[in-house]
């Protein structure tokens, strides 16, 4: 870019957000996106920086979209490309589970509404914890992922303001995974594929807080 005038990548992105932007609003305010699945390219793609392509109100609608589309899946975070749009925004907020055991074993308080923006991360320790996990681009499946328990993260949020944070457990999760979707990795590709299991039906091992039958019966290892 120069002079703020928008070149190349940027002015197709600011594009491609204008027109989510105008189909979402054309079919009203509680409108959501679709969300791409797997097999789409730009899920595999690196995301374009965000360097002012959109202006704050446009930002704004765009992650409010994010926001609506991530409640309505439900899921618990949704990154641009997740949209078809390859930019490094992503969107992230959790319930937390309702069952407290859960909660404490998998380390995962609720997690207020927010926005990571250029955002990248580090292992904060070597500690790794093994859970299922899924993803709203590859709907019906879940398997096991071992992610650093804690992760130090950088970027920035909504508003621009840097980030510089340590981020434990779940939420740690959600950051790696988020992330990840903005250079082109799926939670797959870091996967234990024999835990590979469906989300439709109960799994013929007891669910547990963590998932040590499956991983004794299914034949894979855990962190
Ligand atoms: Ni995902």
């Amino acid at each position: 870019m120069t002079d703020g005038v928008p070149a190349g990548a940027d002015v197709a992105v600011r594009d491609q957000a204008l027109r989510l932007l105008e189909a979402a609003a054309a079919a009203g305010d509680r409108s959501i996106a679709p969300i791409v699945q797997a097999g789409h390219p730009v899920l595999r793609a690196r995301a374009v920086p965000f360097d002012g392509q959109l202006g704050a109100e446009e930002l704004a609608a765009l992650l409010a979209l994010m926001r609506r589309t991530m409640h309505a899946a439900p899921g618990v975070g949704l990154a641009a490309p997740q949209i078809g749009l390859p930019l490094a925004v992503a969107v992230l907020e959790d319930p937390g589970p309702g069952d407290p055991e859960i909660a404490m074993v998998r380390e995962r308080p609720a997690l207020p509404y927010r926005v990571l923006v250029n955002p990248s991360y580090a292992p904060a320790e070597d500690d790794r914890v093994s859970f299922y996990e899924g993803c709203l681009s590859v709907v019906c499946w879940q398997a096991v992922v071992a992610r650093y328990r804690q992760v130090h993260l950088t970027g920035q949020d909504g508003t621009g303001a840097a980030l510089d944070e340590v981020v434990t457990g779940w939420p740690a999760r959600i950051v790696q995974h988020e992330t990840d979707h903005l250079g082109g990795t799926l939670y797959l590709d870091r996967a234990e594929l024999r835990s590979l299991t469906t989300t439709d039906d109960a799994p013929p091992w007891p669910a547990e807080p963590r998932p040590v039958t499956a991983a004794h019966v299914l034949g894979f290892p855990l962190a």
